[in-house]
């Protein structure tokens, strides 16, 4: 039997995208999961992951004030220890350098909550609501040194009901991140880039 595909997935708070895609790596899947990570050692995620079996670490970034090149030579320790083929950003909150990217590249990726390349950055279901979008969604891409600007791998949306707010919205977009990110992984670690488009909810 092939070696599996390693993941690797990075967190930042409660985690449930790498819950659903540490449920999606069932035994016949491509890939496992050999490390949770996060930048916050308080993050609920972590509980969950170690409920999961998977193990966890965290570096805590505050100490490193501005300093992001210290921070991310200590988040590269454990990393590079699990000896990841893939590293799957799920909710992570830091911006990461070039150079840390470079060392991960064409292997990392993230999941925004919205339909790039609208509305990089934070904030994008109000963006998306004061532009009176009829629709919203998310995208699963390749992580490039630009911010949310990578290869789009995965993309699902969902209508802008009336009566939304950055609240309900939030809660229907994540319901597709649920859906699209295992989805996208399967179909990265069995080495095809096609984009997964998933009908509308
Ligand atoms: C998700 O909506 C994810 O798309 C978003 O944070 C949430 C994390 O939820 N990520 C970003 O905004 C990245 N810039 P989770 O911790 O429950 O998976």
């Amino acid at each position: 039997m092939t070696e599996k595909v390693r993941v690797a997935i990075l967190i930042s708070g409660g985690g449930s995208n790498m819950v659903k895609l540490v449920e999606s790596m069932s035994a016949d899947h491509p890939a496992k999961p050999v490390l949770v990570l996060s930048n916050d050692p308080a993050a609920a995620g972590l509980d969950r992951a170690r409920a999961l079996g998977v193990p966890v670490a965290s570096v805590d970034h505050r100490p490193f004030g501005k300093d992001r090149a210290m921070f991310e030579t200590a988040l590269l320790a454990p990393l590079l220890a699990a000896q990841p083929d893939v590293v799957c950003l799920a909710g992570f909150m830091r911006v990461l350098t070039p150079g840390f990217v470079a060392r991960f590249a064409g292997r990392m990726l993230n999941i925004h909550p919205s339909l790039l390349p609208k509305y990089p950055g934070l904030h994008t279901h109000q963006r998306a609501l004061d532009a009176g979008d009829a629709e919203a969604g998310c995208t699963v891409h390749e992580v490039t040194a630009d911010l949310d600007a990578g290869p789009i791998l995965g993309q699902a949306r969902v209508p802008v009901l009336p009566g939304d707010t950055a609240d309900t919205l939030s809660a229907r977009v994540l319901g597709m991140e649920h859906r699209l990110y295992p989805a996208v992984l399967r179909r990265f670690a069995e080495g095809d880039r096609t984009p997964v488009l998933l009908p509308a909810a």
